[in-house]
């Protein structure tokens, strides 16, 4: 935290929450807006959120939380299956809060990138196009050649890349631009989810993505707003709603930076954690996860109980500053 900043993190959102567009703020809005963060912010999900509609977020949450790039699919000669992915960076600005706008560097103009996945032994061909400002590349966790791994060959302005392996292992990955300084790199917006399913799959689930992400809207070298999926609340304006006795898997990766740890407590429940979804037995069975920078797990659980049921930071900092959420349980007769 530095002493120089005149303005604290609460502060920066209610600002956001008037419609006052970032550093731009008449002092008129500014005035207004520490009224507002006078008002602590409550745990209550009736209380505790921002006021206002995002509509120009890259991504739709409720879309972005189930949708999958499976990636044009071709049978090789050999048998193998070929999937090809387009993947282009892009600046775009982005709202992550009702009126808080970041201008974003990213993977197909959305924050986080698409969600990958292919299943473990699959050929992946991985189109990498900067249509960018800035160099940047493609890092991908798992296992490939050096030179696939997005490191030292920095893809300019302009320049095509093509990175080309095998899925392996089977697990929860991830990928993000590793030009330097890579915290600038990521922290703008080029990261996102990187699923390879085992050969036989996973038990049916209901399956949805939560990339942990944040915002340093002010560029302090701190984030003034924090989320699952970019857009600050989204969850808890708009519940998930799961099914009574079905099975819930919760991809999760932490792409926060700046802050070295993130976590997720779900209410109501205890999950199953699969620790980078590289085994198909969990390791643990709670109701609070930590992550650090990078980290990633497979959550399962099936709620019992019908109702709302929280599930957010439990750093209390980041659940106020938007790192919250809610699943809206109801009991369908089959
Ligand atoms: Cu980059
Ligand atoms: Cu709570």
């Amino acid at each position: 935290m530095s002493g120089k900043r005149t303005m604290t993190r609460r502060q920066m959102l209610a600002r956001g929450a008037l419609g006052a567009v970032g550093v731009a703020a008449t002092a008129k809005a500014v005035g207004a807006a520490e009224k507002l963060a006078e008002l602590e912010p409550s745990h209550d999900p009736n209380t505790a959120s921002t006021v206002g509609v995002v509509t120009n977020a890259s991504v739709d949450p409720m879309t972005f939380l189930e949708e999958f790039d499976f990636g044009r699919v071709s049978t090789l000669p050999s048998g193998q299956t070929l999937r090809t992915f387009e993947l282009h960076a892009v600046d775009r600005e982005i709202e992550i809060a009702p009126g808080v706008f970041f201008p974003a560097w990213t993977y197909n103009g959305q924050v986080p990138g698409p969600t990958l996945r292919a299943t473990e032994g699959d050929l992946l061909r991985m189109n990498f196009h900067n249509r960018s400002s800035h160099p940047h590349t493609i890092h991908f966790h798992g296992i490939h050649p050096a030179n696939m791994d997005g490191v030292f060959e920095v893809v300019e302005p302009g320049e095509t890349f093509v990175y080309e392996f095998v899925a392996k292992p089977f697990g929860l990955h991830l990928y993000h631009c590793h030009t330097v300084p890579i915290r600038k790199h990521i922290s703008k917006g080029l990261y996102g989810t990187f699923i390879i399913d085992p050969k036989g799959g996973r038990p049916p689930a209901r399956e949805m993505v939560m990339v942990a992400n944040g915002f340093d809207t002010n560029f302090d070298g701190d984030n003034e707003v924090y989320a699952v999926n970019t857009v600050a609340f989204a969850y808890q304006k708009n519940p998930i709603v799961v099914r009574k006795g079905e099975l819930q898997r919760i991809y999760l990766v932490n792409a926060l930076e700046f802050d070295p740890i993130n976590s997720l407590h779900l209410h109501g429940e205890l999950f199953h954690v699969y620790r980078t979804g590289t085994s198909l037995e969990p390791s643990d069975y709670t109701d609070t996860i930590m992550m650090c920078q990078g980290e990633r797990h497979i959550l399962e659980f099936t709620f019992d109980e019908p109702g709302r049921f929280m599930f957010h930071a439990h750093q209390s900092e980041f659940t106020e500053l938007g790192w919250m959420g809610v699943f809206n349980v109801v009991d369908v007769v089959a």
